[in-house]
């Protein structure tokens, strides 16, 4: 049987003020339609029933990912994690659980902070994710066209140029998040595509990986979830946490693995990196601003406005981008929204 699983328990810094710890990325919606997460469900339960979706997210979210996906899935499908522990974590305890609960099954581990418009083509490419798990065994990626040297992305060396036809590759080397030099050359290599963030594997294959390369995660939550109904396992399963290392899956075991394929992704994609690329997702005026909420704009042309429960004025800018809630407003030049990460590192420094 095939599951779909959710990992929707990310911090939320680069889209701050709009996303905050409290309420991360996914929470956001960055169009005129739902926020990220429930687009998210929505999306893949064209390829398995809601009953199949699971979302795995730590304890602090749970109230919130509760009230936005109401009755789309299960409330039962919703795993929480003791805390924030990283990918691998988040994927190691969930392949163990399920595997415990529902017998050998075929996973399909997706980010919850991306952007797809085209439905469809995500839909092939999931299904094709499952089916490639299954027949080759092997863990499945999602590849996606590099079109600049980003530092933010996983890059798959793949066995065939880039421009090759054919939709299932097998990966020669995957790296993560390479320095911007590194990123450079493999951009003009030709042979690589983005990581999109998206793992599939026979639960057998996906614990397999665990155990060989992240031994510690696996015999931690394996012994756990020896005690998974009793009482205690909520202080087992904390302290399990508490041990294992705060480290992501792609580091941790796709670096590491020879036995990878990549499905070259028919759709296009965004992982919303920063305020600026809400300008590809968002409604545009017809001075070229991009917008979402109340707004008052003169004289004001290129620029990104988000008004999450506030009303915001502006005159004669250009390029700017102006976004906030109630609580805080970000105003910056466009193409400098990726230093929000460092407002907000001061801003954490300060308390
Ligand atoms: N449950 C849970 N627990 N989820 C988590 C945790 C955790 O501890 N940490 C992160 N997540 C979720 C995030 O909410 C997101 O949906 C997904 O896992 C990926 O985590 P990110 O922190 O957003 O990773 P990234 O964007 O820096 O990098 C990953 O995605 C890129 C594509 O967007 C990597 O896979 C890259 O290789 C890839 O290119
Ligand atoms: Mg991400």
């Amino acid at each position: 049987e095939k599951f779909v699983v959710i990992m929707a328990g990310g911090s939320g810094t680069r889209l701050w003020p709009l996303s905050k710890e409290k309420k991360p990325k996914q929470f956001i919606s960055v169009d005129d339609g739902e926020c990220m997460l429930v687009q998210t469900i929505n999306r893949v339960c064209r390829s398995v029933p809601p009953s199949n979706c699971f979302i795995v997210t730590n304890q602090s979210l749970v109230e919130l990912t509760k009230e936005v996906v109401k009755d789309i899935i299960p409330y039962s499908n919703i795993i929480p994690e003791p805390r924030k522990k990283n990918t691998a974590a988040c994927i190691a305890y969930t392949a163990i659980l399920l595997e415990k609960r529902l017998g050998e099954a075929v996973l399909c581990f997706v980010p919850a902070d991306g952007y797809v418009k085209d439905k469809l083509g995500y839909t092939e490419t999931i299904n094709l994710a499952f089916r490639t798990a299954e027949e080759k065994n092997s863990l499945v990626v999602i590849g996606i066209n590099p079109t600049y040297p980003s530092t933010a992305y996983g890059y798959i060396k793949v066995d065939k140029g880039a421009d090759s036809e054919e939709q299932i590759l097998k990966v020669i080397r995957f790296t993560e998040k390479p320095k911007e030099e590194t990123a450079r050359l493999m951009l003009e290599a030709g042979d690589y595509l983005w990581n999109g963030g998206i793992v599939a594997g026979t639960s057998g294959t996906i614990i397999n990986h665990i155990r060989q390369h992240i031994s510690e995660h696996y015999t931690s939550i394996s012994k756990a979830l020896i005690h998974e109904g009793s009482e205690k396992f909520n202080t087992y399963i904390d302290n399990a946490y508490n041990e294992i290392q705060d480290i992501s899956f792609d580091s941790a075991v796709l670096e590491k693995s020879k036995d990878i394929y990549v499905i070259r992704a028919s759709f296009d994609w965004d992982d919303i990196g920063s305020i600026d690329t809400l300008s590809g997702t968002l409604e545009k005026d017809e001075d070229g601003n991009s917008w979402k909420g109340d707004y008052i704009a003169l004289q004001t042309t290129d620029s990104v406005i988000y008004a999450d429960g506030i009303l915001i004025a502006v005159i004669g800018l250009d390029n700017v981008i102006v976004a906030g809630t109630n609580e805080a407003i970000i105003v910056c030049p466009r193409g400098r929204a990726q230093e929000v990460k460092d407002l907000v590192e001061i801003m954490k420094k300060n308390g």
